[in-house]
């Protein structure tokens, strides 16, 4: 197969963990995970996301190394060439792989809007940090620096005019509005890392922000730990909020006074539960999104990939059930109590209303306050990073262009997608929609169509040697057979369930409303364009390739 691009690589095995790792470690971590496991019912929601760890977590996202180093060994790093390369050129399965960085890239459109939400949570934090030492400033004219709002009304009030939440296009209203300003400066900095390239930008980051996310992390999880039972709180202590989260049972107060246990079978039973379980697996370890397959289409061929994908998915289990676990569900269940998840809607209400009313509480609050939003900034930074690079390596590859246009083109083309999630503000509407469509039901999609993939077209043999070479220890051969066997039918079925419970409401409200239907819109409009891109690379590759055409100084057949 000839190569096209020219040869990017990681720098380390490290880095590539690392930076795998921080894909998969970001918003869903510290904010989505801890909001899931308090509205499913706490110690129960952990039962099937153990199971969904091991059943698909770990021997997909090993498969999806495997297939991304295949496909980069062929000198392919979008997971359109991936597919191209892996399936020798056949049309239908190379436009699904050029599918494949939809998602990722349409997610990335409204992930740096809330990125800068963190950003602007921080400094504003800052400012309070530093006020004592005569530097204090504030970034919202009508609050003091820091964020001491005093009631969970007033940090939801604020959170609300913050993002615009009342009227549509109020944020572009204020010439001068901080969020706007702050998303073009999140925006810029993804793309100008992405410019630097894999090991210059993306490796070099995240090896700076894995150990900040780290230390900043755990100060939180010392300062919360250490609280014993706060006052204002709910009288329940740091070990009532952990219990919360891995106890199955558990007494709840109902709002009668009347005291219930709770059953573990209500929640084990409820397909809900398994389903929000599954999602959270997908959306957090990143697998079937196009950022590990690109990722590791840059790892050189002797490299052990085992090692590597297990090392990055165990990074982010820890990050997740252990310092997201320990620093956001104690807090919520200390200061709310046991029923907390009725006092708070989403995972965006726990991270943006319930946690700083939490903060402020606490002595140091404003200081811990800032490591959190710190923390969160630059996990999701890392995560933005390889939601995008799928598709510059698209446009790299099929274009034939350099990586900078290739960035530009992408970044005008993010840009549409982020204006409209900043116009349509209201209820937080257009975000909503292209979160559900792109960050819910595609994953959903597509590990059914890359594990297909891998099964039938690549075959369960050449997985096997692909993931065994370069291993210093032989990895066992039955996370082939699970693949295949187990986690496949699970997935169907999971699915199955998924589209029966959601995908009826969801379809009437894109014939009902106008900003779900000019969403979609935008979604159409960007599948036809990749598409045809996909269609028009993969027939100039087959010509090239029927013709030996020499096209890069790198090129070597293969
Ligand atoms: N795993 C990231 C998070 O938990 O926030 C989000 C993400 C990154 C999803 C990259 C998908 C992806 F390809």
């Amino acid at each position: 197969m000839a190569q096209i691009a020219k040869k990017e690589h990681w720098g380390s095995q490290i880095g590539v963990v690392l930076a795998v790792a921080g894909s998969a470690v970001g918003l869903g971590n510290f904010l989505r995970f801890p909001g899931q496991v308090v509205n499913h019912g706490g110690g129960a929601f952990m039962i099937p996301y153990i199971i969904s760890l091991l059943l698909i977590a770990i021997p997909i996202s090993m498969s999806e190394w495997a297939l991304g180093r295949c496909g980069g060994r062929k000198g392919f790093h979008s997971p359109l060439g991936v597919y191209h390369a892996v399936s020798g050129g056949r049309t239908g399965w190379g436009v699904l792989g050029g599918l494949n960085a939809l998602a990722p890239f349409v997610i990335n459109m409204y992930y740096i809007f809330i990125e800068s939400w963190c950003l602007l949570y921080a400094l504003q934090y800052l400012g309070g940090v530093l006020q004592p030492l005569g530097l204090g400033f504030s970034i919202f004219s009508e609050v003091e620096p820091g964020l001491r709002l005093a009631t969970t009304e007033n940090y939801s009030g604020f959170f609300g005019s913050l993002v615009g939440i009342s009227e549509n296009g109020s944020l572009f209203k204020l010439t001068s509005s901080p969020l706007l300003i702050a998303t073009i400066l999140c925006a810029a900095a993804n793309f100008l890392l992405i410019f630097l390239g894999i090991s210059k930008g993306i490796e070099k980051f995240c090896k700076i922000a894995a150990p900040l996310i780290l230390v900043c992390a755990i100060l939180v999880i010392v300062r919360v730990a250490t609280l014993g039972t706060p006052e204002g709180g709910s009288g329940l202590s740091f070990l009532d909020g952990l219990g919360f989260m891995w106890n199955p049972t558990r007494e709840i107060t109902l709002e009668t006074g009347e005291i219930l246990q709770t059953n573990i079978w209500d929640s084990l039973l409820d397909p809900d539960t398994w389903l929000a379980a599954t999602a959270q697996i997908f959306f957090s370890v990143s697998i079937c999104l196009g950022a590990i397959c690109t990722y590791s289409s840059y790892i050189r061929p002797k490299e052990d990939i085992a090692l590597s994908s297990l090392s990055a998915t165990a990074t982010n289990e820890f990050c997740e059930v252990v310092l997201a676990g320990f620093m956001a569900i104690p807090p919520a269940i200390m200061f709310l109590g046991m029923n907390a998840a009725d006092k708070f809607g989403s995972s965006f209400s726990l991270g943006f209303v319930v946690l700083p009313n939490v903060f402020e509480l606490m002595p140091f609050g404003q200081f811990f306050g800032f490591l959190f939003f710190l923390l969160l900034f630059l996990a999701a930074i890392t995560s933005s990073m390889s939601l995008v690079q799928p598709t510059v390596a698209l446009f790299q590859e099929s274009f034939r262009w350099s990586r900078g246009a290739s960035v530009i083109l992408a970044a005008i083309i993010n840009l549409i997608g982020t204006i409209i999630v900043c116009w349509y503000t209201q209820n937080l509407v257009a975000l909503d929609v292209f979160d559900f469509w792109l960050a819910n039901c595609t994953p959903f999609i597509f590990v059914i169509i890359q594990t297909s993939f891998i099964i039938f077209v690549w075959g369960s043999a050449n997985f096997a040697t692909e993931l065994a070479e370069g291993s210093k220890i032989k990895p066992p051969l039955f996370i082939v057979k699970i693949v295949k066997y187990v986690s496949f039918p699970y997935l169907l079925i999971i699915f199955g369930f998924w589209a029966w419970q959601n995908l009826g409401d969801r379809i009437r409200e894109v014939a009902a409303n106008r900003v779900a239907q000019l969403s979609f819109g935008f979604f159409m409009s960007l599948i036809l364009l990749l598409t045809l891109l996909a269609i028009m690379a993969m027939n100039r590759w087959k010509r090239e390739e029927q013709a030996g055409i020499a096209l890069d100084p790198n090129e070597k057949n293969a």
